[in-house]
């Protein structure tokens, strides 16, 4: 392990902006970076390849828990530097931004085998250090020792026009409404399930970036890692 090389953890709320500004540090920093909800999508993409999620949204466990060893989730370099999402070796990473994911995965991500099961494939991504994750649950359960954790949060008016302007970006044509509608149902199952729910670890920094440029957001974070990294330099 390199002795200066350390976890960061970035949880916060859908659309919060989360994976760019995790996105954009790791690779100045020459970190490893995972998109944790990326993971959640494909196994959502799995189940409703195979017919288990109806049309109630109620899911088949019985059958998912059995599949769920056959469905390998990894990530994959392209030329220019970003990460795709494989299922199974094929590239899904398209796929799994698409509306009809994003409306059942929090429903999959509620469910407690899937989520120890990906849970311990993120814990055996960080055994080497060096890597920046984000997603909801990695500074309290992944990573609860993660030298470096932040909790990002925007207004959900503010997330649902991110969102919208993404997918118009990408030749999608959703309404609005029914963005904002899937932002906010989706911070309430995140927020009251069971099971490792969406909150703040109490020794993360809280950052609002409703008002706030990505080149801001940079600027800060990169400064939270600096401060890290001076401390672990002074200790040893
Ligand atoms: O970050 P995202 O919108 O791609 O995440 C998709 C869903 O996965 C989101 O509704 C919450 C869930 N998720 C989770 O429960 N735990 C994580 N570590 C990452 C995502």
């Amino acid at each position: 392990m390199t002795p200066n090389k350390i976890i960061i953890a970035i949880d916060g709320y859908s659309s919060s902006g989360k994976s760019t500004m995790a996105k954009r540090l790791a690779s100045k920093i020459g970190y490893r970076y995972i998109d944790t909800g990326a993971m959640y999508r494909a196994i959502t993409l799995f189940a409703l390849e195979r017919n288990l999620i109806n049309n109630q949204g109620s899911v088949d466990e019985a059958t998912l828990q059995q599949l769920l060893p056959t469905a390998k989730v990894d990530f994959q370099v392209q030329p220019d530097g970003s990460q795709h999402t494989l299922l199974n070796g094929i590239d899904v990473e398209a796929e799994i931004r698409k509306l009809y994911v994003s409306n059942q995965v929090s429903t999959i991500a509620a469910i407690p085998f899937v989520r120890h099961a990906l849970v311990a494939l993120q814990q055996a991504m960080g055994t080497e250090k060096g890597i920046v994750m984000d997603g909801r649950d990695i500074g309290t359960t992944v990573f609860p020792n993660a030298e470096l954790k932040i909790f990002v949060t925007a207004s959900a008016q503010t997330r649902a026009q991110r969102r919208f302007n993404e997918m118009i970006e990408k030749g999608q044509n959703p309404t609005f409404e029914e963005i904002l509608a899937n932002v906010t149902h989706r911070d309430h199952i995140d927020e009251t399930r069971a099971e490792s729910p969406l909150r703040r670890a109490d020794d993360a920094l809280l950052l609002d970036n409703s008002h706030m440029t990505i080149e801001e957001q940079d600027a800060w974070l990169m400064d939270q890692y600096n401060k890290i990294i001076e401390s672990k330099s002074m200790i040893s």
